[in-house]
């Protein structure tokens, strides 16, 4: 674990501790305020995220987007980061070896911006941060804290594209996140 920002994003450049570095473009390292009260986690960066080297700025991302509009937040207030940081192929779900091996640096990244609230976008999210017991049907929309951060597990934004209902919940769990973070 690193203290600063510069060593640990020096220790990723060229980072070959899983499979998922043969087919990358760019390591998508995850970006925002370094000291944000609210911090986004997701799966994996898809095809745009892997070309341009920034997290959510695809399809998903303009979701993310017009959701921070529609809070009042601003995007670049919150850290965004995501379970590994290269782009699985044809954005399957990342394996679980992927993920152990690109876990410590999110849990770099989570000690060195220190969030109050972690939205836990989708189950690889939740599942690789809280357990694997945890389902997202279950568990989404409830706050989980740990160790002094509030968790709240939501659907993943590409989830929305598909369902309606989804949709309408995920408004809803980021209403209370926003909610909460204004009384904090
Ligand atoms: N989906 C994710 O989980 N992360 C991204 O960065 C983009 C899409
Ligand atoms: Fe390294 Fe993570 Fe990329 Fe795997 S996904 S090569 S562990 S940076």
């Amino acid at each position: 674990m690193y203290d600063n920002w510069e060593e640990l994003e020096k220790s990723i450049e060229e980072c070959k501790k899983c499979k998922l570095c043969n087919n990358r473009n760019n390591i998508v390292f995850g970006e925002g305020n370094k000291e944000a009260d609210l911090m986004f986690i997701g799966e994996g960066p898809g095809a745009d995220e892997d070309k341009q080297g920034i997290p959510f700025v695809g399809k998903a991302g303009k979701l993310m987007n017009e959701a921070f509009k529609g809070l009042g937040i601003k995007r670049e207030e919150v850290y965004i980061a995501n379970i590994v940081k290269c782009r699985p192929p044809q954005n399957r779900v990342p394996e679980e070896a992927e993920a152990v091996a690109c876990l410590n640096y999110l849990r770099n990244q989570v000690i060195l911006v220190k969030p109050k609230i972690i939205v836990l976008l989708g189950s690889t999210a939740l599942k690789n941060i809280l357990g694997k017991e945890y389902g997202i049907t279950a568990m989404r929309g409830k706050w989980i804290e740990k160790k002094g951060i509030k968790y709240m597990p939501t659907w993943h934004p590409a989830a929305l594209l598909r369902d309606e209902n989804k949709k309408i919940e995920f408004w809803k769990d980021l209403k209370e996140v926003a909610n909460n973070l204004n009384k904090m």
